[in-house]
């Protein structure tokens, strides 16, 4: 598939007004995405786990314009208007117009909420970004019937794409692969797809236990930490890194071997972040409660033989991952120790999840 491939011919039907509703829940990478260049192309291949409790909703009502001008729209973030979200959706459909030529013919509504709080420092550019994509392929089917589920999916993942990175891997679930590597037969810089070989029982309703440990802004956004890995001294033998990774995971999901597991996401975590500390102009994300954390699930590790990792997004808070059989001791253990280390002793529970759902009006 090439760019090419996703603009549509000439549309026969006519739309007058309506809405479509999509849940997209978020993703947590287990080989992270960190670099990229114009149009959002991944310099290297990343692997993420499809969430299902944190979630954006989205409803799009449109309404056919008289006079075609130019975009309009407006957003509603839990019922209240938002006018601070146009600008990054206007971004999104200057970079999507070739592709869904209906935007400038209708005046849109964007109703959107999470299920997280928008302060908890989970990014909601993922859920977000791949419930308006999802919103706009159910137009683009009213108009243009005739379309495949597979091409449905795989349009909505490439203009998700263009509004945010990630988001390109929340469209389904419970694996996907983004970025071109010769160790994923059919990967793609332009969209996610499933993970297509074989993966172990042990991996099923895998959990993923988000610890809040700083709900602040982000000094530094996504997209400065991307561009900070053009000329960054390391780049290369990071996006290489990321392939031989992909490569090394095969055997691993294919056996279930969790420590091996745990020992590749853990380092990708890592690495994600000492990328960020050796970019010039350097940062920390981490907060001294984020190593707090890390070295308590350690040191339970060594002591219990338990199958706890953790891996960490751009920013603070840890996102804890084991198996279901472990989650009694686990949450006991998060419980009784790591909440301490929690801003507000807040924390959300999650797993692997399918992906994304229309909602009928
Ligand atoms: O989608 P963006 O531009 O917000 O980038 C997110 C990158 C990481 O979350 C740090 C890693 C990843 O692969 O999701």
């Amino acid at each position: 598939m090439t760019e090419q491939d996703f603009i549509p011919k000439p549309y026969t039907n006519t739309l007058k007004q309506g809405k479509v509703t999509w849940e997209s829940p978020s993703n947590i990478a287990l080989v992270k995405y960190w670099g990229k260049r114009d149009p959002q192309i991944p310099e290297n291949p990343s692997i993420s786990f499809t969430l299902s409790q944190c979630k954006t909703i989205t409803t799009l009502s449109y309404k056919q314009k008289e006079a075609i001008s130019d975009f309009s729209f407006d957003v509603f973030l839990d019922g209240e208007k938002k006018d601070a979200f146009k600008p990054k959706i206007e971004t999104f459909f200057k970079r999507v117009e070739q592709y869904v030529p209906f935007l400038k013919d209708f005046h849109f509504t964007i109703e959107t909420k999470n299920t997280f709080p928008h302060s908890s420092g989970i990014a909601s550019s993922a859920s977000g970004m791949s419930a308006l994509a999802l919103c706009l392929m159910s137009v683009e089917k009213l108009i243009n019937v005739e379309m495949s589920n597979t091409f449905f999916n795989q349009k909505a993942s490439f203009l998700a794409r263009l509004g945010s990175g990630s988001a390109c891997r929340s469209v389904e679930g419970d694996l996907i692969v983004w970025g071109h590597t010769k160790h994923v037969a059919e990967s793609s810089d332009l969209f996610g797809v499933k993970y297509p070989y074989a993966v172990h029982d042990h991996f099923k309703n895998y959990q993923d236990t988000i610890l809040l440990i700083d709900k602040g802004e982000k000094q530094v956004s996504s997209t400065v930490g991307h561009n900070l890995m053009h000329n960054h001294p390391y780049a290369a033998s990071r996006f290489q890194q990321a392939h031989d990774n992909l490569e090394k995971l095969k055997p691993i999901l294919e056996t279930g071997d969790l420590k091996r597991f745990i020992n590749l996401m853990e380092s990708e975590a890592l690495t994600l972040h000492a990328m960020m500390m050796t970019s010039n102009p350097y940062y920390i994300l981490m907060k001294p409660n984020t190593l707090e954390v890390i070295n308590r699930i350690w040191k339970f590790r060594e002591n219990t033989g338990l199958h706890i990792g953790f891996t960490l997004d751009a920013g603070a808070n840890v996102h804890i991952l084991y198996p279901e059989s472990e989650k009694v001791e686990i949450l006991n253990f998060i419980e009784n120790e790591l909440v301490a280390y929690c801003k507000n002793g807040e924390y959300i529970c999650d797993q692997i999840g399918f992906g994304a759902q229309e909602i009928n009006n």
